[in-house]
Order: C-alpha cells, then sequence, then structure tokens
C-alpha cells in the first residue's frame, strides 16, 4: 500500500472552538471577475468528471476534452449552489429551529447557512462571469428538479429529524467539496485561477461544515432503535444507487451542451450514457470519487454503525476497503 492510498484519519473540533473558529473567520475574498475568463485552461481536475471514466475520453481532441471539463466545472457549480441555496436553505433552518438540538449546534447552524449562502453567490457570480448568456435567465442551466420534485423535496427538508439521510447526503457532497479543493490544486494540469480560488476560499468552511455534519448525524442517529437505522440506510443506499454514483440527468444536459458546440460529439451521446449507466460498477471511478481517502468521516460513520453496512450493495470501496475489517 502506498502512501497515497492510506486514507486520512478523520478529527473534529469540539462545537464551541468550531463556532469560535466561524466568528472569527473573515468571509471569503472575493474572486476578482474584474477580466475575462481564460479558456484556454481547465476548470476542475479532469479526475473529478464522469466523463474521464469512460472509453470515449480519449478519442476526444484536447480541444474537445478541455471544454467537456469546462461546461462539467459550471455544473458542479450549479450542484453545490443547488445544496447551498436550495437543501441547506431550508434543512439548517429547519435544524437551527429544533429543540432537541444542543444549543451550541444550533448555534454553529446559523453560521452554517450564513457561509453556505456566502457560497451560493459566489458559485452564481463566477458561472455568470464564464457564460453571461446562460446565467442571465436562470441560475441552473444543468441541475433542474421538476416542479412536483421541488415540492416534494422541500417537504423532506422541513423535517430533517423524520429524513435523516439529508444530512448524510449534505455530509457526502461536503467532503466532495473538500477533494475537489485538494485535487485540483494538485491537477496535472493547469486550472483557471479564478477557479482555484473559489475551491480553496470554500474549502476553508467546508472544514468547519463537514464537521458539524458528523455531530448533526451522530446526535440524530446515536438515540435511534436498529430499525429506524436501517430505514435511514435503506434511504441512502436508494440515492446512491439512483442520484450519486450515475449522473445520467446533469451529464445527459452537459453532452447536449457539447454537442451544441461540437456537431461531431453528437453521434457519441448513447455510447457515454450507456457507459455513465455503467458507472456504478466502475472501481475506477468510485475509487476515485467516494473512497475512505475522499470521504474520510462518512466511512468512519459506516463502520461505527453496522445497520449502514448495506451500503456495501452500492459502494464497492466500502465492501472491498481492508481499513473497515480492521476497525471492526
Ligand atoms: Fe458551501
Ligand atoms: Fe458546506
Amino acid at each position: 500500500m502506498s502512501t497515497t492510498d492510506v486514507a486520512r484519519r478523520p478529527h473534529r473540533l469540539p462545537v464551541d472552538r468550531l463556532n469560535e473558529q466561524a466568528r472569527e473567520t473573515t468571509p471569503p475574498k472575493s474572486i476578482d471577475l474584474s477580466t475575462p475568463i481564460d479558456r484556454s485552461l481547465h476548470f476542475v481536475c479532469p479526475t473529478l468528471t464522469p466523463l474521464y471514466y469512460t472509453s470515449v475520453y480519449e478519442q476526444l481532441t484536447p480541444e474537445i476534452q478541455r471544454r467537456y471539463n469546462q461546461i462539467t466545472a459550471l455544473a458542479f457549480n450549479e450542484f453545490t449552489r443547488f445544496l447551498e441555496q436550495d437543501i441547506g436553505g431550508t434543512v439548517l433552518p429547519a435544524l437551527a429551529e429544533t429543540p432537541s438540538v444542543p444549543p451550541e449546534l444550533r448555534e454553529y447552524l446559523h453560521h452554517f447557512h450564513e457561509e453556505e449562502k456566502a457560497h451560493a453567490q459566489m458559485w452564481t457570480a463566477l458561472n455568470a462571469h464564464c457564460e453571461r448568456e446562460w446565467y442571465t435567465i436562470t441560475e441552473s442551466r444543468f441541475v433542474r428538479l421538476g416542479k412536483l420534485p421541488r415540492i416534494a423535496l422541500q417537504a423532506v427538508l422541513r423535517r430533517p429529524r423524520t429524513f435523516r439521510w439529508v444530512l448524510w447526503i449534505l455530509l457526502c457532497m461536503e467532503e466532495i467539496a473538500m477533494e475537489t479543493a485538494r485535487r485540483t490544486v494538485h491537477s496535472a494540469v493547469e486550472i483557471e485561477p479564478r477557479f482555484l480560488t473559489a475551491y480553496q476560499s470554500h474549502q476553508q468552511d467546508e472544514v468547519r461544515h463537514v464537521q458539524v455534519d458528523w455531530y448533526l448525524i451522530e446526535h440524530l442517529t446515536d438515540p435511534l432503535p436498529p430499525r429506524r437505522r436501517r430505514r435511514d440506510a435503506r434511504a441512502l443506499r436508494y440515492v446512491f444507487r439512483h442520484y450519486l454514483l450515475a449522473p445520467l440527468r446533469v451529464g445527459r444536459r452537459v453532452l447536449e451542451q457539447l454537442g451544441a458546440e461540437y456537431p461531431e460529439v453528437r453521434r457519441i451521446i448513447p455510447q457515454v450514457l450507456n457507459e455513465y449507466r455503467a458507472l456504478p460498477r466502475s472501481v475506477a471511478h468510485q475509487s476515485a470519487l467516494f473512497s475512505r481517502h475522499t470521504h474520510p468521516v462518512m466511512f468512519a460513520l459506516f463502520d461505527r454503525y453496522p445497520e449502514f453496512q448495506i451500503i456495501e450493495d452500492v459502494l464497492l470501496t466500502y465492501r472491498d476497503d481492508p481499513a473497515r475489517w480492521a476497525v471492526q
């Protein structure tokens, strides 16, 4: 096992210390958007993008690979904004008003909400700077939810004590945000400096958010009987299987945009979508995006709660993870 295979050992600060840090932290410095974005550069590390894990990727010209990378980074920013504004904007205030949540955690939830609002503004401004025309009519060109699913989701988000799996999704995506910053800083390709600054400033707050998610999940899960933990685990497994591991809906819209700009891409879209459908069974894809290395806290929580270990049905990296057997 090489040193890069060794997972980070998760640790966290007391909640009071997290509150102090949040009070002392200056808001993320605004990104300099006074000059045009550099379209000759990538926007995100290519290993974070799904097309990279298909047989098609190497057949594309460097120009099309780079444009795919740029469009995908804009879609990632939209998805992060959706989590922060549409999901966090409902679930965080709902938790902050829950009397059973300890007061120091409730205090942090106010910081959490404010920090996510600032992040959402940052992604919106960055995307609009890249593609003014797209984002004058909408904030979300690629990440869209129909009216009824949106209403249903809001009903779920207003009841985080009942639908606890939402917090696991927040944790999962916040650990991805940290991995995005880490990996993009060390990317083999040069990254557009405004995107690099955005990922790094985002990471400063996400370090604390991951710890708060961890406290909240324990607070809500520890008192549960095994039967209810199993129900949460089944919901989480469903979301992984149908949404997180196979980026079909957003992936299709990104490819259609790429096909609109490069007609030669259109004929390969069906093949790429077929390969996306196979991604939930791809060890290479999961190892890069959902492992003990990228998600040390989420995996530590799977270790802690045996009921959640049914996640191995969809997370091959948990099923075949030697570190898991070491802790049991
Ligand atoms: Fe954020
Ligand atoms: Fe966050």
